[in-house]
């Protein structure tokens, strides 16, 4: 057996390559464009190349040059564009030396037709790994192969909280908590951006459907919006430093994302004092003046509102002069900031990226995202001499390794799971196929097998909502049927999101693999036969049935006479699960291991939070013990319980870590919970606060698997943002 693959190996070789990169792009840009001798020779008439003043100084003199014209060009995009791949394209200016921008799309790789690129893991699988550090060679993975393709704002990640269970972008996502969402896109925005590229917060705000997704709007309360639906746009902009945020189709309480002064102004600049700029998702632009003096930056794709009629509104006063300058400031502040006026970048569109590290890289993002759901009797790992039948369009004849819509791309090549199942078996082990488009063949096959493996999947896509929980195409029936013949059924999930099982009690394995990337069918069968201990958890709950989520009614979602109510405020995933006493199917955080796992000695210091610590820490340590045979991995999780009369949902995931524990290793780890957790939103107040009572500290390994507790004082006191 293959020992549990530890991160560093793919990593090493990552940034190996990724500095081997780099060099030969210094060599090369030397040798085509001579870089800096370029830049330093313009400073006389051209101050503003002048690399020792701030990215803000350079800003400023640059602006002063610039004419009317001129600045309007930076804040909208062209389109047709005048070169191929790139999404949108924004020009660059000749006479003042300002690069074009580039902006591509891709959450799980370099998307828009591009060839030669990496397909990774949907980002909610890679999510699932619940490991910082794998979203961060994410995006130094993404981040890398965008820029080669001459890409200098990728248009990654999205971050959106998943409230509705069958929305169609929840691949895309990352889950279902707020600050689950903050950390991954901490990560993967300092990944991406180590990189060159401009990374981009998307979408902003209240992104929750497709459906409705031009005409929706969000009715939501103002706590709700900071507890819930803002902290992930907060951690990725004073954290991940973002650049750019996309401001979404949606309308939240009857202002579009894109031109609402709340959202644009009062929330992004006063509240989280964002630096970069904001451009609208494609087509998301409704108005020029609104826009405008809400704090649009730039419109995307094209110029439709800021082009010719932003132009007459500032010659007729109805938008600054002053406001024009500030929309261009900050894209060029950015730009600055980011070295695009000092890089030179030599890779186009049709330049070859993929690499073999970053193809170890998406297997190894596949297996740590993959999530065993149940193991009944230890059917898995397989020992690997037993016959397979291994049924499903996904299984074999179409692997379902990514999902569509803006984040679909061109995969060099996807693994089956048959192929992946068949090399890593070579010789060993029958492994016969049926696609199961017949239920009474894919039972006969079943049948002839001792373990038989059903592929079944979503159609993911941006643009539509799944119309049900339910699995499209009869596949309950084919899980039915192929249960029905081999008591040794193992169910595996190719889907974007939750889906109901009805058939959970007839089979013996079921696995989560999501959209599993190129490496799709050599991940799975790390996976079956052990060579990976799986340590992935879901970052959403999986109910048991679709009138027990909490978005059932159709008022919250797809919404009534063009309104989604989210009447179930704070009480979104888990949260609403508990509030309400609701057993899911599989409850957040979870996820099986092929070893055990003992966690003990909780300390939590201090016992008292007073009015003086109110910007300290509270430490959670512990030890965790791998009490099985096998290498594996374990996720600690630290939920804060608040006290009852604060009208809290039950209790709140507040940090999380994973460890890597060799058979019978034991470790102490220690975590931090930060002051806003014992804090709530005061929407009078425009502030959190943080409110006295007893507060309790639960440690665990799911959110419904918390066996550690203490409970923590803490007095009134008024927080400051
Ligand atoms: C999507 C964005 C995407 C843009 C450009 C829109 O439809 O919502 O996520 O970046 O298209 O392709």
């Amino acid at each position: 057996m293959r020992q549990y693959r530890k991160l560093s190996p793919p990593t090493a070789r990552l940034t190996i390559d990724i500095v081997a990169s780099a060099l030969v792009l210094v060599v090369l840009s030397v040798a085509i464009f001579p870089g800096a001798a370029y830049s330093q020779s313009n400073t006389a008439n051209r101050p503003w190349m002048r690399r020792s003043l701030t990215a803000e100084q350079r800003a400023d003199l640059l602006l002063h040059a610039m004419t009317l014209d001129e600045k309007l060009i930076m804040v909208h995009g062209v389109d047709p564009r005048p070169i191929p791949g790139y999404v949108g394209y924004v020009p660059g200016n000749a006479r003042l030396g300002i690069p074009a921008l580039r902006l591509a799309d891709g959450r799980a790789g370099v998307g828009n037709g591009a060839k030669d690129v990496t397909m990774l893991p949907a980002p909610i699988a890679a999510t699932s790994s619940w490991d910082t550090n794998l979203l961060r060679k994410f995006g130094e993975v993404l981040g890398n192969e965008e820029w080669g393709k001459g890409t200098n704002v990728a248009l990654a990640p999205s971050i959106d909280v998943v409230r509705v269970p069958e929305w169609g972008r929840t691949f895309e996502s990352y889950g279902e908590d707020p600050y689950f969402n903050g950390q991954m896109a901490i990560a993967e925005i300092q990944g991406i951006q180590s990189q060159g590229p401009i990374a981009d917060a998307n979408m902003y705000l209240t992104m929750n459907q497709e459906n409705n997704r031009f005409k929706e709007d969000s009715i939501v309360d103002r706590r709700t919006l900071h507890e819930i639906y803002l902290p992930p746009f907060e951690a990725a902009i004073e954290e991940g430093r973002v650049g750019t945020v996309m401001c979404a189709y949606v309308k939240t309480n009857g202002s579009y994302s894109c031109e609402s002064p709340y959202l644009l102004t009062t929330l992004l600049r006063k509240q989280l004092d964002f630096q970069g700029w904001v451009m609208s998702d494609w087509g998301a632009t409704h108005s020029t003046v609104a826009s405008a003096n809400a704090g649009l930056d730039q419109e995307m794709p094209d110029a439709k509102y800021y082009g010719a009629l932003l132009k007459a509104a500032i010659e007729s006063g109805q938008v600054s002069a002053a406001t024009l300058d500030e929309h261009v400031r900050r894209i060029l502040v950015t730009m600055f900031r980011f070295g695009l006026f000092d890089k030179q970048q030599t890779g186009t569109w049709s330049s070859y990226v993929r690499t073999p590290a970053h193809a170890a890289f998406s297997l190894e993002a596949a297996e740590q995202g993959t999530v065993l759901l149940k193991n009944k009797d230890g059917l898995l790992p397989l020992p690997g001499g037993e016959s397979i039948a291994v049924i499903g369009a996904a299984g074999g004849a179409k692997p379902k390794a990514s999902g569509g819509g803006s984040s679909g791309m061109i995969a060099p090549y996807a693994i089956t799971p048959v192929d992946g199942i068949r090399k890593r078996v070579a010789g060993h082990a029958q492994v016969a196929y049926d696609d199961g488009s017949d239920l009474a063949r894919a039972a006969e096959v079943a049948k002839a097998a001792k373990v038989a493996i059903v592929f079944v999947n979503t159609d993911d896509s941006e643009g539509r909502d799944r119309p049900s929980l339910e699995l499209p195409n009869h596949q309950d029936e084919l899980v039915e049927a192929v249960a029905a013949a081999n008591r040794n059924t193992i169910v595996v999930l190719n889907t974007g999101g939750p889906v109901l099982m009805p058939w959970i009690d007839k089979i013996s394995g079921l696995i989560e693999a999501w959209y599993p990337g190129q490496e799709d069918g050599n991940a799975i069968a790390a996976v079956l036969y052990g060579d990976v201990n799986p340590s992935g958890k879901l970052p959403l709950t999986f109910p048991r049935s679709a009138d027990e989520i909490p978005t059932s009614r159709a008022a919250q979602w797809p919404g009534v006479n063009g309104n989604s109510t989210y009447s179930e405020k704070l009480d979104v995933g888990y949260r609403w699960y508990d509030a309400h006493h609701v057993q899911p199917l599989f409850p957040f955080g979870f996820g099986l291991s092929y070893t055990t796992f003992k966690l003990s000695e909780l300390r939590v210091t201090p016992a008292k939070l007073s009015e003086a610590d109110s910007k300290m820490s509270v430490q959670v340590e512990l030890q965790v013990k791998n009490t099985g045979k096998r290498d594996g991995a374990e996720v600690i999780q630290v939920y804060v319980e608040q006290p009852e009369e604060n009208r809290e949902p039950p209790r709140q995931l507040r940090a999380f870590t994973k460890v890597v524990l060799g058979a019978g290793e034991s470790q102490s780890v220690r975590l931090s919970v930060s002051p806003r957790s014992f804090s709530i939103y005061d929407p009078d107040g425009e502030s959190w606060k943080m409110r006295g009572g007893r507060y309790r500290i639960e440690v665990g390994t799911s959110s419904r698997d918390l066996p550690l507790q203490r409970d923590i004082e803490v007095t009134d006191h008024q927080m400051h943002n």
